[in-house]
């Protein structure tokens, strides 16, 4: 099977209740823990690459990557671009294989967030490739994106249709609270998502796919881990999982996760080599963090996307 679009697996999501995640790949390990735990809950994925994981390992070898997890594993997965900044970027990945890109123009006002989201559904559509674009801003720092609170702000659902219907996008990701990175609320403040707002934008687009970022749950166990085992990441909390399953209930068809692989990859490393200090062949401490990668995907799968033995 060759990588596919996201249209058909959204709209089974959409109709199942349930969403598909939606997993930043960087690595060959990366890719091989996801598409492992997939495989052995026959669950639908999208593969997403951002500006950054592009510039670290090089286009081509993401793109060949995913499609030998394709060839072995016989999945349908989507290959997209995560927060895709400009046409050219869209552009780059439409010819060079992904079946799937991000436009975000979160940042631009309503009107050049439409004429840039439109310019890129044009040429994608021309190409068989679908488009995710992104009204209302999330707050978090990740590599390219850095976006302070006060900047921040929810999707106004009076905006939507117009968004939609002006641009032709396949998908919306829309602002209700999550953030990107690890520190997504502070100390003693209580999570909160506004899924008014999402109850709302279903309303307003009946059958139309939304897609939630800023997902990860930041899972205090290997949060706990870092910090035992030499790192220090106090504070750092996640969106809780019982909130993001009752989204993707709801018109949420797609839930992107970054985070928490980074965290349990990071936390399997440091206690590996905590434990073996006397090791130093990459293959003896990737090994277990690929596995890391494999189970938390399988909990993702499971117990928040509900996409388990959905193909
Ligand atoms: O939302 C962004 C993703 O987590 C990717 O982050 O730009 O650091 O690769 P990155
Ligand atoms: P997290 O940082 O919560 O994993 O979000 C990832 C994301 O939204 C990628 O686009
Ligand atoms: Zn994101």
């Amino acid at each position: 099977m060759p990588l596919v679009t996201t249209t058909e697996m959204f709209k089974k999501a959409y109709e199942g209740n349930y969403a598909v995640g939606a997993f930043n790949v960087n690595n060959m390990e990366i890719i091989q823990g996801i598409t492992e735990a997939a495989k052995e809950l026959n669950s639908p994925l999208v593969l997403q690459v951002s500006a950054g994981a592009r510039r670290y390992a090089k286009h081509t070898y993401l793109v060949k990557l995913v499609e030998a997890a394709v060839e072995d594993t016989g999945l349908p997965i989507a290959l997209h671009l995560d927060h895709g900044d400009s046409f050219e970027l869209c552009k780059s990945c439409i010819d060079g294989g992904f079946t799937s890109v991000m436009i975000d123009g979160s940042h631009l006002s309503f009107e050049e967030n439409i004429k840039l989201t439109k310019q890129v559904v044009d040429y994608a559509h021309d190409h068989g490739v679908v488009v995710e674009g992104e009204l209302g801003r999330l707050a978090g720092v990740e590599d390219d994106i850095k976006v302070s609170e006060e900047e921040s702000s929810y999707t106004r659902p009076e905006e939507v249709e117009e968004f939609v219907s002006k641009t032709g996008v396949d998908s919306l990701a829309i602002a209700i609270g999550t953030s990107h990175g690890a520190f997504k609320f502070k100390p003693g403040q209580k999570p909160n998502l506004r899924f008014d707002i999402l109850e709302r934008i279903g309303e307003l687009l009946p059958g139309f796919p939304i897609v939630l970022h800023g997902a990860s749950s930041v899972v205090p166990e290997f949060v706990d881990m870092i910090n035992e085992y030499g790192g220090n990441i106090p504070g750092a909390i996640g969106i809780p999982e019982d909130m993001l399953r009752e989204a993707a209930k709801m018109a949420v068809c797609k839930i992107n996760i970054d985070s928490d692989l980074r965290l349990a990859m990071t936390a399997s490393v440091r206690k590996y080599l905590f434990e073996n200090p006397g090791h130093f062949d990459p293959r003896q401490y990737l090994a277990p963090a690929r596995e890391a990668i494999k189970s938390m995907v399988a909990h993702k799968i499971k117990n928040v996307l509900g996409s388990n033995d959905k193909l």
